[in-house]
């Protein structure tokens, strides 16, 4: 996936998982606007299309997708063993593993979701390649990430490194930020046709959350994809 660029050292460490290990389900703390963020993923999942079909969280973190789901087998595969351990104990179905090279059969899953992590791995073509991998034909590719545009470096991580929800200080490495086209690419040659869409939190929602009127903030899609986008696309039966 040319366009994008290996990280820095000081920032995205993956050990800052296992130090926040118990913020994972807290309303209030650094991780709260990934709960936001897998409520608007959950939107994106289509409806199950039989009970017990299979849907693969790539990244899975703490589990924050499971609430939001409904008929799916829902196993969630993260780098991290406190993750694992979290989302585990929030009724997910648990792998420890890297999201490069997935313990899965080829086209297993009928859903693959891999939020928030694109923008968090030195190689993400690889990733992609083995999401579509495990995903069967006619399957659904759901993923959300952060773009490579001078935008979201200052929003994403200069503004919100510094917000209440906002991702804890040193998670986003901007050398790692995704660029669109070349992902958009990427996928069409693996056999998804992705289409893009941006999303940015409900700001009358924020307010409410941060007066602590709100437990959680809407997030809302919006055509601008330069920072915060989700990618949708279903994987062609034949290539
Ligand atoms: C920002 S969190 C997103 C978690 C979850 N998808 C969510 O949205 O709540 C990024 C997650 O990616 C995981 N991660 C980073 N690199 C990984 C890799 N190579 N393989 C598996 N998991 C990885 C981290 O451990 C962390 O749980």
């Amino acid at each position: 996936m040319d366009g994008l660029r290996h990280g820095t050292q000081e920032r995205n460490r993956p050990e800052q998982y296992d130090e926040l290990a118990d913020a994972w389900w807290d309303p209030r703390g650094p991780f709260a606007m990934l709960a936001w963020l897998a409520a608007h993923r959950a939107t994106l999942v289509p409806p199950a299309p039989r009970e017990g079909a299979l849907l693969l969280d790539l990244a899975c973190g703490g589990g924050l997708l499971a609430p939001h789901l409904r008929g799916y087998r829902h196993v969630g595969l993260d780098l991290s063993p406190t993750a694992v351990r979290v989302a585990r104990a929030h009724g997910v179905t648990t792998v420890q593993g890297d999201v490069t090279r997935l313990p899965f059969a080829d086209a297993c899953a009928d859903v693959v979701v891999a939020g928030e992590v694109l923008e968090h791995v030195a190689h993400p073509a690889v990733l992609l390649a083995e999401a579509v991998r495990v995903l069967r034909p006619g399957g659904t590719l759901v993923l959300d990430t952060i773009a490579d545009t001078r935008l979201a470096k200052v929003v994403s991580i200069t503004v919100a490194e510094r917000l209440p929800g906002g991702p804890p200080r040193g998670l986003h490495d901007p050398a790692l930020l995704v660029d669109r086209r070349a992902l958009v690419r990427t996928c069409a040659d693996l056999g998804v046709d992705l289409r893009l869409r941006g999303l940015r939190p409900s700001a009358g929602d924020y307010l409410r959350w941060l007066a602590g009127r709100r437990d959680g903030v809407r997030m809302v899609a919006t055509p601008l994809t330069s920072v915060l986008f989700t990618g949708t696309g279903s994987k062609r039966a034949h290539g």
